[in-house]
């Protein structure tokens, strides 16, 4: 593989990870304990459904780009030659796209439902799983930069 097309690859897997990660952070430590003082639950978790809405969009693109660069960069090297932490890498990276997939195809469309049928209780339970969904993909990242950084 060229130099240039690594670095392509690389910059759009590091942009990807920034975004996805980052809006994550953003959402989970300062969106939430912000909403949470200052709006009751019938303007709160709208305001969540139509936040999601992008983001998860956008996260959605940024989880595809990050595996399919991820995937031809390591593939380019050979699985067999492949540092230990490329392979953590790949692992903890399919496993935080899943964890991804059931919040934008499982849990968010049940959000918008129960938003839409007002039915506030049962949407801030919905709201809480998606929360823990995201916190546990923080912990994951954390450990994938970590076994990124260990390959070096
Ligand atoms: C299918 C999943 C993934 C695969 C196959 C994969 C593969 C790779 C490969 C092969 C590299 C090395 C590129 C190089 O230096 O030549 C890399 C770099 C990196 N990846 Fe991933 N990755 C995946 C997911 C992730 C995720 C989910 C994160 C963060 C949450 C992440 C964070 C990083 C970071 C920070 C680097 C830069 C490491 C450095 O330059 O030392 N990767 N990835």
């Amino acid at each position: 593989m060229s130099p240039i097309i690594h670095q392509i690859l690389l910059f759009t897997h590091l942009t990807s990870v920034i975004v996805w990660v980052g809006g994550m952070f953003f959402a989970y430590f300062c969106l939430r304990p912000a909403a949470g003082a200052i709006l009751n639950p019938p303007e709160r978790l709208p305001l969540w459904v139509a936040t999601f809405r992008l983001f998860l969009a956008y996260s959605a693109l940024a989880v595809v780009l990050i595996l399919i660069s991820g995937i031809i960069m390591l593939i380019n090297v050979g699985m067999s030659q492949a540092p230990t932490g490329w392979h953590i890498m790949l692992t903890l990276g399919l496993v935080m796209a899943v964890v991804f997939f059931i919040v934008y195809l499982v849990l968010y469309p049940r959000l918008v439902a129960l938003c839409a049928a007002s039915s506030w209780p049962a949407a801030a339970t919905v709201l809480n799983n998606i929360r823990r969904m995201v916190a546990l993909n923080l912990v994951l990242a954390l450990c994938t930069i970590v076994a990124a950084i260990s390959a070096r």
